[in-house]
């Protein structure tokens, strides 16, 4: 038959309404399976142990009295593993972190490094053997302490220059009728998914297929190829759920002992991570040390700005949190300086999380902002107004949309800022301190090549193929949106498959550009497959495919600064008594693009904002300096915002469709934590008078601050 396309001039478009998750009903009737779950013939499975010491060399494995307790199939460690390719660099640009590369010598760079994999018939006989395995160290000194003045630190910043400088500095500072000089602090945080991360590797047909929970199984793919100098052909991963990712879920020590015991035992070997060793395995934000200068004229126009902020990574690998760089978005001064500096401690390797740089580094800037704002005697939007760039302050490239403006404007109006007393301490109910405080939002803006295809069947109904990673985002549902508009027919007759590497290459779901290049390549997909259709061929039964490629589209892109933008709002009250901070609604006002799903949008920004607020209010892992690693590395120790922390939040956006993108899409992954956590702060020093310029704002904190004390002023 050839009845696909006969819903012609009728279709009413889709992309911008709402939509629950096609995979929904799936995931909370328990259908859905994850990495962990999908059953295997012959299973075997793997567990890890890690080092109980921060450095030093491994001198023996007891692994005799293991390798003889029921079930216990294999042990391996340094001595026995398979040889691994480590020189390359992957999807990303970036070079393999070692700590991947599992058991390739017998030093140990920090606690909890994997030494051995234990693999046993069943997961809890290799738990028990995996406990029970002594491992002998030759312990060395280890130093884990970040500090600003830290001997080792040296600038890097990834692909961007780590330090960027305009202008006299110190002269503009000198010249300016305002300064703000201060420093900020964030702490060690944790992306822990609720979901761990799983994998299960097998040789099948020559084939190596591993079911895992990933972020992207064409970045997988390569890294797996590359670690085991296989063809990318001959390997397939698959990553079809995942219960969150947050930039935590790429390749890691799991997949590849996995792989190694698989090909050792050649049967298929599922490794999982508990939580505790998801702390020092699946990579976490480094703590940062920041130094805000600001100087302004009398009006508030920044003259001078200076952002350095300081992380630390691990000995092995070279990641940096890159807080200082949203300074080279935001504001523009004549004397304009920026630097990231890194330091390389005995920790374990530190990654992208939410909003990696931007998230630490807009608390550090936009808290100035507001100090700049009480200095000034000017409202903290209206200075933010005031200091609207006109291009990239450091690229010196147009902005291709900035409607940072529009979002305070409209934010203002909704949370009803006008009628704000710019004072501090004028606000209270009952024994609490009120207080609002505002921050700006950016995050990167862009498209990564990747391929899609399109089948029209003879029933009528289609299929979209796409290696995309649905991490919880609604990035299937909102593919099917995009594919059912190119398609001019229902969503329902369109079917998503997604997370399987055989669909062809596609970008990760990570920089919050996931959505937007999946949409590039299915609309050129769906578009092409309903042109065809409209010749009026007959649809064979296999259907007729279409596969879009959109390298060339995304590489025609000339250069410009390209970002979403939003504007964070946020109300607290504090108890002077106890020191408790309690948020008491938030709003936050975003340009992000078209928004193509505006339920499971909305449920992105405010996912964002609560943890915004987890981060200015609980969340701090704490390293212990005697042992090197982590107290308390589990959901009860590393408190995170609850149900209970969470009061309204209001989560909207402007009009803001791209021109540039075929949907008109920018992305809205990671920007919902930007400013966030800088919003509630500066409510915070609102409601009390006090600045707090290390996070997270604890009761014992707010407390000991000094400044104002006792009740409110009469
Ligand atoms: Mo995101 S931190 O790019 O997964």
């Amino acid at each position: 038959m050839t009845a696909a396309t006969t819903e012609t001039a009728a279709h009413a478009p889709v992309v911008g309404t709402g939509h629950t998750r096609i995979e929904g009903r799936d995931k909370v009737t328990g259908a859905a399976r994850y990495a962990a779950e999908v059953p295997f013939a012959g299973l075997a499975h793997g567990w890890l142990v890690l080092s109980t010491v921060a450095r030093g060399r491994i001198r023996a494995l007891d692994t005799d009295r293991v390798l003889a307790m029921p079930g216990v199939l294999a042990v391996l460690d340094h001595r026995n593993a398979l040889r691994l390719t480590t020189d390359y660099t992957g999807l990303l640009g970036t070079r393999p972190d070692p700590t991947c590369a599992v058991f390739q010598h017998d030093r140990v760079p920090h606690l909890g490094w994997p030494v051995a994999l234990v693999v046993a018939e069943t997961s809890e006989q290799a738990r028990e053997a995996a406990e029970a395995l002594v491992v002998h160290y030759e312990q060395e000194p280890h130093d884990i302490e970040l500090t600003a003045e830290h001997p080792g630190a040296y600038p890097v910043d990834g692909h961007m220059p780590a330090v960027t400088g305009k202008g006299d500095l110190e002269a503009g500072l000198a010249a300016s009728a305002v300064v703000v000089d201060a420093e900020y602090t964030t702490p060690e945080e944790h992306h822990n998914p609720m979901e761990p991360h799983a994998a299960t590797a097998r040789w099948d047909g020559g084939r190596l297929e591993v079911i895992d929970s990933n972020q992207g199984v064409t970045w997988v793919v390569g890294e797996l190829a590359n670690l085991f100098s296989l063809d990318p052909a001959a390997v397939r991963v698959r990553s079809e759920h995942v219960g969150g990712g947050f930039g935590s879920k790429g390749v890691r020590a799991h997949q590849v002992a996995a792989v190694m015991a698989a090909t050792l035992l050649q049967r298929p070997v599922r490794v999982v991570l508990t939580r505790r060793q998801m702390f020092s395995l699946a990579g976490y934000r480094s703590p940062t040390t920041q130094r805000v200068r600001l100087g302004a004229g009398p009006d508030g126009r920044l003259v001078a700005l200076e952002h350095r902020s300081i992380s630390l990574t691990s000995t092995v690998h070279e990641f940096v949190e890159p807080s200082a760089a949203v300074a080279r978005v935001m504001y523009d001064a004549d004397a304009h300086h920026t630097a990231n500096r890194v330091v390389r401690l005995d920790v374990p390797t530190p990654t992208w999380m939410r909003a990696p740089g931007e998230a630490p580094g807009s608390f550090a800037l936009e808290a100035a902002l507001d100090e700049l704002a009480e200095k000034c005697g000017i409202d903290p939007v209206e200075l933010r107004l005031r200091n609207e760039p006109e291009r990239g302050p450091v690229s010196g490239l147009p902005f291709a949309g900035r409607n940072l403006a529009a979002c305070f404007r409209e934010g203002a109006r909704r949370f009803g800022w006008a009628d704000r007393d710019r004072r501090p301490r004028q606000r209270r109910d009952g024994r609490w301190l009120l207080g609002t405080g505002t921050a700006a939002a950016s995050f990167p803006s862009g498209a990564a090549p990747s391929t899609a295809t399109a089948t029209a069947h003879p029933d009528g109904t289609f299929t979209v193929r796409i290696s995309a990673a649905d991490i919880g985002t609604g990035a299937r549902t909102a593919l099917g949106l995009v594919a059912a508009d190119a398609l001019q027919v229902p969503p329902d007759r369109i079917r998503v498959r997604i997370g399987d590497s055989d669909f062809g290459p596609a970008m990760i779901a990570g920089g919050s550009m996931g959505t937007r290049s999946w949409s590039w390549a299915v609309k050129a997909a769906a578009g092409e497959l309903r042109e065809r259709l409209a010749l009026g061929a007959d649809i064979p039964p296999e259907g007729v495919t279409v596969r879009s490629d959109t390298t060339e589209a995304i590489g025609s892109l000339a250069p410009a600064e390209r970002h979403s933008f939003g504007a964070q709002f946020a109300e607290v009250a504090v108890d002077p008594a106890t020191g408790e901070v309690r948020v008491r609604r938030m709003l936050g006002i975003f340009a992000a693009g078209r928004i193509v799903n505006p339920l499971t949008a909305r449920n992105q920004f405010r996912g964002g904002m609560i943890w915004g607020i987890s981060m200015a209010l609980h969340e701090e892992a704490v390293r212990d300096r005697a042992s090197g690693g982590p107290v308390g590395a589990d959901l009860a120790g590393y408190h995170v915002a609850t149900h209970a922390d969470v009061p309204h939040i209001e989560a909207d956006w402007i009009d803001d469709t791209d021109p540039e993108d075929p949907v008109g899409i920018k992305g809205i992954g990671e920007i919902g934590i930007v400013g966030a956590a800088a919003a509630v702060a500066n409510a915070v020093w609102h409601a009390t008078g006090v600045r707090h310029r290390s996070l997270p704002i604890r009761p014992d904190r707010v407390l000991s601050a000094p400044g104002p004390a006792g009740a409110p002023d009469a």
